[in-house]
C-alpha cells in the first residue's frame, strides 16, 4: 500500500518507514481514528471478547479495540518486532498492557487456537496469499462461531496507469478494482455488514504522515553524511504519492459476519445483477 523500492531497499524499506510514524498517526494505512471506531464499535463484542490482530503493525486497531471493550483481552501479530515492540510501549502508556500480548512472527506461525470474538486483519492480505486464502485459511480457522472479522483491503479506484504501476512497484493484477474485493470475501464465506472506503483526507493524512516521519529523520536526527540520502528518499516517497498513485490506489476496510456453508449460496452474488424478468 506504499511505495516499495525496486531490488535491494538497503535502509529504505516500509518497516523502517512505519516505525518512525509518531504517536499522531500510528496507523499504517489510510484511515481515521474515526473510521477506526466505528469498525469496532459496529463488532459488537459481548461480555470479555478475545481479540487477534494479524499484522497489528503499531497497535492501531488493537490498542483501541482494547480501549473500547475494557474487559477484552488481545493479541497482536507481526512479523515487525520493532512494530510489537512499540505496540507493547504503547500499551503501557494506554494502561491497557495487561490484556495485551504482542508476539513476533509469521501470522500463518503464531497463534493456532480458534476462539476469537473478532479477527482482525487490516492492510495485509496481498502478502498473506490473497484475500481469499487469507480470509478462509488464517482468519476462520481463529475465529468461534458466531465471531466478526474486520478486514482491510487495497484495490485500484481505477484502471492503474504507467506511473501508478511504476511508482508502486507492482503489477496491475496485484490489486483487483472494489467489485472485485467484494466478489472476493464473498467467495471466502464473509458477508459484509458495514464498509468504509478511505477518503481522500484519510489516504493524504496517511501519506503525509509517512512523508514527515521521512523529513524529519532527514532533517533531524540524521548524521549529516546521510542527509542527503534520507531527504532523496524522501521525495521519491513523496512523488511516488503526488505523481503516481493518488486517486487510483483505493482501500477499504469491511466489517464481516463468516456466513454459515449451507446459507452461503444464497448469501453469494448472482452472476451478475439484473432484476428479475418480469413475468405477466
Ligand atoms: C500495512 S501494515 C498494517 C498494520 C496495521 N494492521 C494497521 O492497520 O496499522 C502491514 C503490517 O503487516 C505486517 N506483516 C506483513 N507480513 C506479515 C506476516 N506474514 N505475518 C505477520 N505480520 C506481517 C507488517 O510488518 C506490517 O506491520
Amino acid at each position: 500500500m506504499t511505495p516499495e523500492a525496486a531490488g535491494d531497499p538497503g535502509q529504505f524499506t516500509n518497516e523502517v518507514v512505519w516505525n518512525r510514524l509518531d504517536g499522531g498517526h500510528s496507523m499504517i494505512g489510510p484511515f481515521s481514528a474515526a473510521t477506526i471506531d466505528r469498525m469496532l464499535q459496529g463488532a459488537r463484542l459481548g461480555k470479555n471478547p478475545r481479540i487477534l490482530d494479524i499484522g497489528c503493525g503499531l497497535g492501531a486497531w488493537i490498542l483501541r479495540a482494547l480501549e473500547l471493550y475494557p474487559d477484552a483481552h488481545g493479541v497482536g501479530v507481526d512479523v515487525s518486532r520493532a512494530h510489537v515492540e512499540r505496540a507493547r510501549a504503547e500499551a503501557e502508556r494506554r494502561g491497557v498492557a495487561d490484556r495485551f500480548t504482542g508476539q513476533v512472527g509469521d501470522a500463518w506461525d503464531l497463534v493456532r487456537t480458534g476462539d476469537f470474538d473478532l479477527v482482525m486483519c487490516v492492510g495485509l492480505s496481498d502478502v498473506l496469499g490473497g484475500t481469499g486464502t487469507t480470509l478462509r485459511e488464517l482468519i476462520r480457522p481463529r475465529l468461534r462461531d458466531g465471531g466478526v472479522v474486520v478486514l482491510g483491503e487495497t484495490f485500484w479506484r481505477r484502471p492503474p496507469d504507467e506511473a501508478a504501476l511504476r511508482s508502486l512497484g507492482v503489477a496491475e493484477d496485484r490489486y483487483r478494482d472494489l467489485e472485485g474485493v467484494f466478489d472476493e470475501v464473498i467467495a471466502a464465506g464473509g458477508l459484509p455488514v458495514d464498509a468504509h472506503v478511505s477518503t481522500e483526507t484519510e489516504w493524504d493524512a496517511y501519506m503525509w504522515a509517512c512523508v514527515r516521519a521521512l523529513a524529519d529523520w532527514g532533517l533531524d536526527e540524521a548524521p549529516p553524511e546521510e542527509q542527503g540520502e534520507i531527504l532523496r528518499f524522501m521525495a521519491d516517497y513523496r512523488d511516488a504519492w503526488l505523481q503516481g498513485f493518488r486517486g487510483k490506489l483505493g482501500f477499504i476496510t469491511l466489517l464481516l459476519r463468516p456466513v454459515p456453508l449451507r446459507l452461503s449460496v444464497l448469501a453469494g452474488r448472482r452472476p451478475a445483477w439484473a432484476p428479475p424478468p418480469w413475468t405477466a
